[in-house]
């Protein structure tokens, strides 16, 4: 059995972030997205990973590694250009060879892991076994039809989807996919769409499984997806105090404070992480809130946020909610006249003001 992690896209919907970044080094509970299926995939005893890569490839390289961290090898897949799920699967024949495989899209997230899902693969041998979950919003996602428990029709975000059950981004192959991925032709966005691949393997009389997704499952394109996986994440953490504390602050709840962070007359209010060399001083970290290693907080009230490596927030009148601020920024009060805004934004930015 092999590992697949796709790890190429623009991440559009996370512009600024993915012009500098790509979107599976993201972090959330302080650790990239990326490393959460990595974990996954090994903890189901998969030791070969493959990863599909595009533009941000040495900065996803230099970010992993050769998997050695996690007891596993990786290998890098080069792709050319987005051009859809099929496609990544199609190059990458060579690394996979006959075995079965465990695709996982880079940037998504399952509480519960995969290893039942492999275990279940690996004991009924079908063609394929996806994954499906129950969503508010199907025509964003592939969706599947099911008659009677088995897997009829799957469409790529369907205008009129037949049912919610939207596929996750964990799948399960044997080799009769490579076939199939030959097969199809490119979607109405010019992909070549696993979906249809999928769709083609049923049409070719061969079983798909059907799972049903225990527990949550988060596809952190967008950045109200990035705070709910956040919060989920924080939520499953331990707490934990490394760091300095002194005798003013307060630490609430589930929270972790790393090493060589340090807290002085704060109050943090878990679920809540503060990485490695935070200085957080006469502040509120509040609920669901993820703050990078060297990160200032001063002065200031931050919740519901994440707050990448090295930026600083100094005394800001109002809290900071439900933001995601890149890495190196820096916001603060400009003590002299005239009251005003004064920004440097890079191309896509958001900011939301009411006074
Ligand atoms: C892809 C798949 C889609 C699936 C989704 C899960 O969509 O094409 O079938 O439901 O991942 O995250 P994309 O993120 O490429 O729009």
């Amino acid at each position: 059995m092999k590992g697949l992690i796709l790890s190429g896209g623009k991440g559009t919907r996370l512009r600024p972030l993915t012009y500098t970044s790509a979107k599976q080094l993201v972090p959330v509970a302080n650790k990239p997205v990326l490393f959460y299926g990595i974990e996954a995939i090994a903890a189901a005893g998969i030791r070969d990973i493959g990863i599909v890569v595009g533009d941000t490839q040495a900065e996803i390289r230099a970010a992993v590694g050769d998997g050695s961290r996690w007891g596993v090898r990786i290998e890098y897949i080069e792709q050319d250009a987005p051009r859809g799920l099929a496609h990544a699967v199609k190059i990458s024949r060579p690394f996979i060879g006959d075995d079965p495989f465990v695709m996982y899209l880079g940037d998504n997230l399952l509480n519960k892991g995969i290893t039942h899902f492999v275990e279940e693969f690996v004991r009924e041998k079908p063609a394929a076994q996806i994954l499906l979950t129950r969503v508010p919003d199907p025509q964003m996602f592939g969706v599947a039809e099911l008659d009677n428990g088995a897997v009829v029709r799957l469409v790529e975000k369907p205008k009129e989807p037949k049912s919610d059950l939207a596929l996750v981004g964990v799948y399960m192959f044997g080799p009769q996919v490579f076939e199939s991925v030959h097969n199809i032709t490119p979607s109405f966005r010019n992909e070549l769409e696993i979906t249809d691949a999928i769709q083609d393997l049923i049409d070719r009389g061969l079983t798909v499984r059907p799972h049903i997704v225990q527990g949550w499952w988060k596809d952190t394109g967008k950045l109200e997806d990035m705070l709910e996986a956040n919060r989920l994440i924080l939520d499953t953490l331990e707490r934990r105090v490394d760091g300095e504390v002194d005798a003013e602050s307060r630490i609430e709840g589930k929270v972790v404070v790393e090493a060589g962070a340090k807290v002085e007359r704060s109050v943090i209010r878990g679920p809540a992480i503060i990485g490695r060399g935070a200085q957080i001083a006469h502040a509120y970290v509040g609920p669901f809130t993820s703050i990078g290693a060297d990160v200032e907080i001063r002065d200031s009230e931050v919740e519901h946020s994440i707050v990448l490596e090295g930026s600083s927030i100094r005394d800001l009148a109002n809290r900071v909610i439900d933001s995601l601020i890149g890495r190196n920024v820096r916001i603060y009060r400009i003590p002299v006249k005239p009251s005003a805004y004064r920004f440097m934004l890079g191309d896509n930015s958001e900011v939301g003001i009411r006074w």
